[in-house]
C-alpha cells in the first residue's frame, strides 16, 4: 500500500515539474502579509524563476515592501533603483526555482517566534 502512495506522489511531482513552476504571488505585502489577492500563479519558459522582492524607500528603511510572484533568471539577485512620484526607491530581487520557494514562511517563522517568546516571559515569572 505504502509503495502505491509513494508511486502516486512521485507521479504526481514529475507532473508538477512538467507543467513548469507554481510561484506564491502578491502584488504588494507589508511585513510580510499580503495586501490585496494572494495567489499561486504557474510560470512558464520565460519567467522560469520565482521571486521575492523588498522594495525600500531611499529616505527610510523604516518601510519595506515585499512582492513575489514569477520573474526572468536575469533578474535574479539585481538590485533595481526607481522612482516613483519622484521618490527614489531600490528594489532587490531574491530568487528560487522550487514549488512555491517564495512562500510567506518568514511570516510563520515570527509568528512561531513570537509565539515562543511569550509563553517564554509566561514560564519566567
Ligand atoms: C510568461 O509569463 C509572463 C507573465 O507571467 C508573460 O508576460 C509572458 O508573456 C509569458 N511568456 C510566454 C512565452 O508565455
Ligand atoms: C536611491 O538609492 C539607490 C541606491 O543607493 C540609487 O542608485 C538611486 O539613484 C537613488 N534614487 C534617488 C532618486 O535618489
Amino acid at each position: 500500500m505504502a509503495a502505491v502512495w509513494t508511486r502516486l506522489l512521485l507521479l504526481g511531482l514529475v507532473v508538477a515539474v512538467a507543467h513548469g513552476l507554481t510561484c506564491r504571488k502578491c502584488p504588494i505585502a507589508v511585513l510580510g502579509r499580503c495586501l490585496g489577492p494572494s495567489a499561486e500563479v504557474q510560470c512558464n519558459s520565460t519567467t522560469s524563476s520565482c521571486f521575492s522582492a523588498t522594495t525600500a524607500f531611499n529616505a527610510t528603511s523604516a518601510i519595506r515592501l515585499q512582492s513575489q510572484g514569477c520573474v526572468i533568471n536575469a533578474a535574479c539577485d539585481r538590485t533595481l533603483a526607481s522612482t516613483l512620484a519622484g521618490v527614489g526607491l531600490t528594489t532587490s530581487f531574491r530568487c528560487c526555482r522550487t514549488d512555491l520557494c517564495n512562500g510567506g514562511t518568514s511570516v510563520q517563522l515570527s509568528l512561531a517566534a513570537a509565539c515562543a517568546a511569550v509563553l517564554a516571559s509566561l514560564w519566567a515569572r
